[in-house]
């Protein structure tokens, strides 16, 4: 995905202040389109995320027969009508994932169960990002996937199962909401029960969302079971609450940039996603949630962030399910606290739309020379050395933008190459930005 911008991000001199409305949650979105077009009586989505990934999603599903109708010039509002747990069409072209490895990885999972052949691409990083953490347990479940470096990545190719799939048992070795989404969606049309053990119980939002579909999974520890699925029953409205993960760049700019007063209005707080609430309470943040809420089975409050005085942690492996997204972000706050911040266990972050580790070493040390230093999974921050303006790669991957943007406003601005990747996630970020500095 090429992303021909430069974008100049100016120091936050007199503090940000203001109120966010924080968009849609990404991972609830797609989510939203993908069941929504199982289901056989129209689902009504309100705070859908106009991001480049999620649209990524409803077009695919549009390509298999649902009816996806926006209702806003900003895509936030739409129907989505499917044709019933069976009623997916075969697409006539190749479904083309983006830049979202949610679409694809969840995507691969529910295609596995149907009759029909599906063919996926993805952009130049997703071709490149590992499947086989989905078309490996799937192949167990009877699947027939087929592509590339031996079956494990884009392009690929979904081919009716023969005599359909059966459930299993499956301990999977990384904790992913998309690998555990993606044998949850096959395990719907298996025979027997599915059942996915995680080392860290990640997101939880497709069970969540399945319950508001009707459909009941188990859960003990960290294991997660669902039955055969024969009828979903629909909810008429799905109110999709805030990103978190796009939260998480004001959280860490309203931590950081002296006199800052921020008010993020309806950011989910599933407790699978708030890690970084409990990082910047230990790092001495001043948080306050207000206003808590539940809606279509998500949690969510109002979050004010005011600038404080911030020193450097220590977490690992436990927390980052919970917070996997938000690394780049909280490494941007690092910087400016004071001591030093050591992050272990984020190896997954090497598999991301970039490998995340190497780019927050190479990118920060540009701005900050001698600030950080990377390990095999993750990284030793160095804060509070002076920081100083440049121009940074944002390798084209939206968190990196938005988290260099962050270190902009807090140090001494910033130039981000290919900074409008952000749309992929967070499409009124820099507008967002600006509002807060005015
Ligand atoms: C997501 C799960 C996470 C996260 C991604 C969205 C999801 O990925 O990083 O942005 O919606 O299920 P992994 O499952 O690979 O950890």
């Amino acid at each position: 995905m090429a992303q021909e911008t430069e974008t100049l991000v100016r120091p936050a001199a007199g503090g940000l202040h203001g109120e966010v409305e924080i968009p849609g949650d990404k991972s609830i979105s797609h989510r939203s389109v993908m069941l929504s077009s199982l289901a056989d009586t129209p689902v009504r989505i309100h705070h859908f995320l106009p991001g480049q990934d999620c649209l990524s999603t409803a077009a695919c599903f549009r390509a298999m027969g649902a009816e996806i109708a926006f209702h806003n010039a900003e895509k936030t509002e739409l129907t989505v009508k499917g044709n019933g747990l069976h009623g997916l069409m075969e697409p006539r072209d190749i479904l083309d994932a983006g830049n979202s490895g949610t679409t694809l990885r969840l995507m691969l999972g529910l295609m596995s169960a149907q009759p029909f052949c599906a063919a996926f691409t993805g952009d130049a990083s997703l071709r490149e990002r590992p499947m086989g953490r989905v078309v490996k347990p799937l192949s167990r479940m009877g699947a027939r996937i087929y592509g590339r470096a031996g079956n494990a990545k884009l392009p690929l190719m979904t081919v009716p199962a023969d005599g359909g799939l059966h459930g299993m048992t499956y301990e999977s070795p990384v904790a992913s909401a998309q690998v555990k989404s993606s044998i949850l969606l096959a395990g719907m049309y298996a025979s027997g029960a599915t059942t996915v053990v995680e080392p860290v119980t990640s997101r939880d939002h497709t069970e969540r969302m399945l319950e508001a579909f009707g459909v009941s999974t188990e859960k003990d520890g960290t294991a997660v079971t669902i039955h055969p699925v024969d009828h979903f029953t629909a909810p008429a409205d799905i109110d999709v609450p805030g990103d978190i993960s796009s939260a998480a760049y004001w959280l860490a700019a309203g931590s950081i940039v002296p006199g800052s007063d921020i008010l993020l209005r309806r950011v989910g707080i599933n407790p699978t996603r708030t890690g970084m609430l409990d990082v910047l309470r230990a790092m001495g943040a001043d948080l306050t949630l207000s206003g808590r809420h539940t809606s279509g089975g998500e949690e969510a409050a109002d979050i004010r962030v005011r600038a404080a005085k911030l020193h450097g942690t220590s977490f690992g492996a436990d927390i980052m399910p919970r917070l996997i997204d938000e690394i780049p972000a909280i490494a941007a706050m690092a910087l400016f606290a004071k001591g030093d911040t050591v992050i272990t266990g984020a190896g997954e972050l090497r598999v991301k739309e970039t490998d995340r580790l190497q780019a927050i070493e190479d990118q920060w040390n540009v701005l900050s020379p001698g600030s950080v230093e990377g390990t095999a999974d993750g990284l030793v921050i160095h804060g509070g050395m002076p920081v100083q303006t440049g121009r940074v790669q944002s390798y084209d991957d939206h968190r990196m933008a938005m988290s260099l943007a962050v270190i902009g406003l807090a140090g001494k601005g910033v130039t981000i190459a290919h900074g409008g990747c952000v749309k992929i996630s967070y499409p009124d970020f820099y507008d967002t930005l600006t509002a807060l500095q005015e």
